[in-house]
């Protein structure tokens, strides 16, 4: 199939309300870009001058009218956890076909989980050799978009953060550490705290989306997000402690507690299979992308300080929790189990 050629600068973000598409849109018309953000309700996300129209991306017909037009369209769209395997496809396979029939690259967030175990830093050259279904699922998609664009259908860009921390972000990281931090509470930590580890600053994700969405020079490019060095989880939580003036206390959890909270728990089951991350080296390395594009990566300890305001700024919380929907959404439900 022959794809038309793509005009002018319009970037569609599709899952434009989550944590990651919400800073991207923000980031692409701080950029002076023309921006549509692509909700299922079709709502407001923050950014003056972006368009906003609703769109369900299982709905395939919906879901072009939402990117005509667009040079480039960001797959931000993540199902809630316990309908990955039934719509993470299909929200795919519609993503391709919408932005292969209006011309559009495909810029898809995507994790670290199908590399599996790993001994050291993750390049874009590591195998893909997932141990959880998840991962399985997330190499099947990447396999899926980058099997495409080999087919002439679409140029993708699939662009890979480690575990996100920052503003709105629900992650196992961002979950443990800060509120507590905040609170002067206990830092439960899933896995190893003192293994090398790097977290990806939101923003930084959302600017390499940007960046990568307009600057990628191949037809299928493969790019992980520039990082500032690495630190740990026990680093992580002091400095949160540090600036939230409170006392650091950590209490690591490992897989096979969180397996037996899991024979209580439907949610710390889903969570157990992704604490290996974290009994392991979890170093991404995004050196090729901060050299192909000048990409820099936030320091630690101002991810961690505006973490810290955010939470500050959306105080006081019980009644304006969002429900619990997945581990990667909720995940400070997981260690709340082990520790009852
Ligand atoms: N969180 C992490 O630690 C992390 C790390 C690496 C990579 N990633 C990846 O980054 C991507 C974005 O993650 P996130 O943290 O921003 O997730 P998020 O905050 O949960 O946002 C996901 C968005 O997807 C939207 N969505 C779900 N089903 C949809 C559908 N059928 N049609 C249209 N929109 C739909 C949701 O819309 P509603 O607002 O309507 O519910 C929500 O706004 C995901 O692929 C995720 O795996 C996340």
């Amino acid at each position: 199939m022959t794809r038309p050629p793509s005009t002018g600068d319009l970037h569609a973000v599709v899952g434009a309300g989550g944590a990651v598409g919400r800073r991207l849109v923000a980031l692409l018309a701080a950029a002076g870009l023309p921006v549509r953000a692509v909700t299922r309700d079709g709502r407001d996300v923050g950014t003056p001058g972006a368009e906003p129209v609703a769109a369900d991306a299982t709905d395939p017909e919906a879901l072009t009218g939402a990117c005509r037009g667009a040079a480039v369209v960001h797959h931000c769209v993540m199902p809630v956890l316990a309908r990955w395997t039934e719509l993470f496809p299909v929200v795919t396979d519609a993503l391709v076909d919408a932005a292969s029939t209006v011309g559009a690259r495909l810029v898809y967030a995507d994790d670290t989980w199908m590399y599996g175990r790993v001994r050291g830093p993750m390049t874009e050259d590591t195998p893909w050799r997932p141990v959880s279904s998840k991962g399985v699922l997330r190499a099947w998609i990447a396999e899926r978009l980058l099997h495409a664009a080999a087919a002439g259908r679409l140029r993708v860009s699939v662009v890979r953060a480690g575990e996100l921390y920052g503003p709105g972000v629900r992650s196992l990281v961002a979950g443990n550490v800060f509120a507590a931090a905040l609170r002067g509470r206990t830092v439960h930590w899933l896995g190893d705290p003192d293994l090398p580890l790097t977290p990806t600053f939101v923003d930084d994700f959302a600017r390499a989306l940007a960046v990568v969405g307009r600057e990628d020079p191949s037809d299928a490019g493969v790019w992980h997000v520039p990082h500032p060095g690495g630190t740990t989880g026990r680093a992580l939580a002091a400095e949160a402690c540090r600036q939230a003036g409170t006392r650091l206390r950590l209490w690591p959890h490992g897989t096979a507690q969180v397996r037996a909270a899991g024979l209580l728990v439907p949610l710390a089951r889903e969570g157990a299979e992704m604490v290996y991350q974290f009994e392991q080296p979890f170093e991404v390395d995004g050196s090729r992308a901060a050299r192909a594009f000048g990409l820099t990566a936030t320091p630690y300890e101002d991810g961690v300080r505006r973490t810290l305001d955010a939470l500050r700024a959306d105080r006081p919380g019980p009644a304006r929790r969002r429900p619990v929907r997945s581990v990667r959404q909720d995940p400070g439900q997981v260690p709340g189990a082990v520790s009852g």
